[in-house]
Order: C-alpha cells, then sequence, then structure tokens
C-alpha cells in the first residue's frame, strides 16, 4: 500500500531549499498518504558534528516540521537513530549494493572533497542508509529535492537487486507481490519507491551565484534564506540577492540562460503555490526594484511565522523528545515486522 518516507538531515542552518524543495510539500503529502518523516541523525554523523550541536539542530529540524504544519498524531515523526532497524537494514543493503555503484554517487564525490581516503566510511556506504530508512517501511513515494534524485534511484536499483537475488525464497516464504522487473516476472519484497520531485523550487540556487545549489553548509550567509531568519534578515538578503540588469522577461522560455532571475522566480512560484509562468504573468517588465520587494514581502509573510512558531515549540525540549520517542516507537512496529522478514529471506536466524 501507499507510504510516504522522507528525511532531514540535522546539520546546521535548514534554509528556503529545505523548505520548498522538502518540507512544504511533506505538508501538503500529509492529506493525501500515510507519511513517515524522520530526522536523519545517522546520515549527519558521516560527517564530525559536536554532540550538543547534534541533539540541539536534531530538535531543530523536528520543530521545523511541526512548525511548518506536519501532524505528528496523524503521521510519525522520529529521529532516525530511535529505530535501531534502520542501521540493521542497512548493513544488509550494503550487502547488496556494488561498491561501483556507490562509487558513482556525485554527492559522495562533492562532500569528500579531494582528499577522499580522509573521508569516514560511512559517508561512502551513506546511500545504503538512505535505502534502508525508505524500505525499512517499504515506503512507495519519496518526496525530495533534485539533488536526492541519484540517492533514490540507487534505492531502486538495491530493491531490485534484492528482489531479485532473493525472488524464489520470497515466493517460497509467500512475503512478495509479482513484479515486472524489465522483461522478467519476480517476486518483489521491497517496492520500487518513485520519488516525487515536484514543483518550481525542486533545487534552490544560491542567492549569490546562480550556478551554486542553496546549502546549509555554504559559508556565506547571505547565499541562503535561513528558516530562522527575521523579516529584516530576509529582506536584505533578497536585496543583495545577485542578479543580471534587465527587466524580467513575459515568457519563462526568457529566463534561459538567467540563472539568478530564474531562480528567484522559482521562489516567489513555490512561496506563492503558482508557476513560474503565472508569476511572470505578473511580474513580467518589471525591474529586479520592484520585483525583489515583492519578493521578500511574500518571503516574510509564508517564512516568519514559521520561525515564530519553531522558536515556541524549541523552548520545550522535552516535549519535542517526547514526540520523537512517541514516532519512534511507532516506527519502530513497521520497521521490526520488516526486519523480520528479511532476516527471514537472507536466512539470518532469528527464532
Ligand atoms: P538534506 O538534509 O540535505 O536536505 C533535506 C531536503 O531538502 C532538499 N534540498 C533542497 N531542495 C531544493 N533546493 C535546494 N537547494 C535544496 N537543498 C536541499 C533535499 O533534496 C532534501 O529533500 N540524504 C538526504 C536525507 C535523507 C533522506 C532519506 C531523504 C536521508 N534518508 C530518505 C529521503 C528519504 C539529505 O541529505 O537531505
Amino acid at each position: 500500500e501507499p507510504r510516504v518516507f522522507s528525511g532531514v538531515q540535522p546539520t546546521g542552518n535548514l534554509h528556503l531549499g529545505n523548505y520548498l524543495g522538502a518540507i512544504r510539500r511533506f505538508v501538503e503529502l500529509q492529506d493525501k498518504l500515510p507519511c513517515l518523516f524522520c530526522v536523519v541523525d545517522l546520515h549527519a554523523i558521516t560527517v564530525w558534528q559536536e554532540p550538543a550541536d547534534l541533539e540541539r539542530q536534531t530538535r531543530e529540524i523536528a520543530a521545523a516540521f511541526l512548525a511548518s504544519g506536519i501532524d505528528a498524531e496523524k503521521h510519525i515523526v522520529f529521529n532516525q537513530s530511535r529505530v535501531p532497524e534502520h542501521a540493521e537494514l542497512a548493513w544488509v543493503f550494503n550487502c547488496v549494493a556494488r561498491m561501483g555503484w556507490l562509487n558513482r554517487m556525485t554527492q559522495f564525490k562533492d562532500k569528500a572533497g579531494k582528499d577522499r581516503e580522509a573521508a569516514s566510511a560511512g559517508l561512502f556506504v551513506y546511500p545504503s542508509l538512505m535505502a534502508a530508512d525508505i524500505l525499512a517501511y517499504r515506503a512507495t513515494h519519496v518526496p525530495v529535492g533534485e539533488d536526492q534524485k541519484q540517492h533514490l534511484e540507487l534505492t531502486r536499483d538495491i530493491a531490485a537487486k534484492f528482489n531479485n537475488d532473493y525472488s524464489a525464497r520470497i515466493a517460497e516464504l509467500g512475503l512478495g507481490v509479482p513484479m515486472r522487473m524489465g522483461e522478467e516476472s519476480v517476486n518483489g519484497y521491497f517496492p520500487l519507491t518513485e520519488p516525487l520531485i515536484e514543483g518550481p523550487a525542486t533545487r534552490v540556487m544560491s542567492l549569490k551565484d546562480g550556478a551554486k545549489k542553496m546549502s546549509k553548509s555554504d559559508p556565506s550567509d547571505l547565499s541562503r534564506i535561513n528558516l530562522t531568519d527575521d523579516a529584516e534578515t530576509i529582506a536584505r538578503k533578497i536585496r543583495k540577492a545577485k542578479t543580471d540588469s534587465d527587466a524580467l522577461p513575459s515568457e519563462v522560455a526568457g529566463l534561459a540562460g538567467r540563472a539568478e532571475a530564474d531562480n528567484l522566480v522559482g521562489i516567489y512560484a513555490a512561496l506563492a503555490g503558482g508557476t513560474r509562468q503565472k508569476v511572470l504573468d505578473e511580474f513580467g517588465g518589471a525591474p529586479f526594484s520592484t520585483f525583489k520587494p515583492a519578493l521578500a514581502d511574500l518571503a516574510v509573510e509564508k517564512i516568519g511565522p514559521i520561525a515564530g512558531e519553531m522558536r515556541r515549540i524549541l523552548a520545550d525540549p522535552a516535549g519535542i523528545d517526547a514526540t520523537l520517542r512517541k514516532g519512534g516507537e511507532r516506527a519502530r512496529e513497521i520497521a521490526s515486522r520488516t526486519l523480520g522478514e528479511v532476516k527471514s529471506i537472507v536466512g539470518l536466524l532469528a527464532n
């Protein structure tokens, strides 16, 4: 049956890209499908995290979920490390995934940088853990930004190889459903998850460089709008955002080759819940001196209340921990059933 899973790393500044590309989409999806939203603390420690910062940031992401309108009663909100089945399933997937597949991951190459020998082994197998996050719940839909597309393809590859390798055993145990894999039909245990990469803001770019994505780790704070920025800071960052000097075009095609303009129009469209073309219908022909203040007002209107609500929620860390604990228990009920089945499929004695 359909189920949504997505995760956000508790590593620093939650920004407009995370919000528009992911969290806001979570809020839309929760009215349609059962969802799990996870603060992926085990992914965070693939690079060094100060322990006290990790705790604070984990609560911050949880607060951002709740402040954005995610319903933790109806859906499951938790932090990854509370559910040991994620790490356990990731081990099985490390034995399914091939070195060659992991070697092709561009995010590993970006994050490891020049000195690949010094990267943690965890950073290399990061995508196996991500596949485990999703498949521990046999989730069918995963809303993410564009930058996670390759990881989700790997998740499908892992699911497909597992289904193939164990097809006979899955059938013997009566645990599979018939699935088409290319021209063959196999007994699939894991679904081939659909990435949901949709809307006008699947790749929000840096405000200082239209060729770089907005990122938590950019040393320049002016490059991003943080979810916790106050109204004045948001307005200042948009005012200082890099642009060219032409007026906005009246057709989307006119944004081609104008990365910074395209980015700001995309942000406006996502905040307003419309399309780029709709924004251009209103602002086509306008100079940035008109468009930027309008964008700043809209951003403040949409993001300001979230920051306020986050502060209110963060004032009660014990309350957040209780929410995560309860979510973890509910998640574990599902994940432990999956792990039990995976163990019997693989031949790991468990009873
Ligand atoms: P993370 O923590 O880097 O980012 C969280 C979400 O925000 C999206 N995102 C963006 N969207 C648009 N524009 C941007 N500039 C931008 N930057 C980030 C990301 O695509 C993501 O959806 N590996 C994941 C976390 C993860 C996960 C999972 C996601 C772990 N397990 C299972 C889905 C399912 C990550 O590092 O996201």
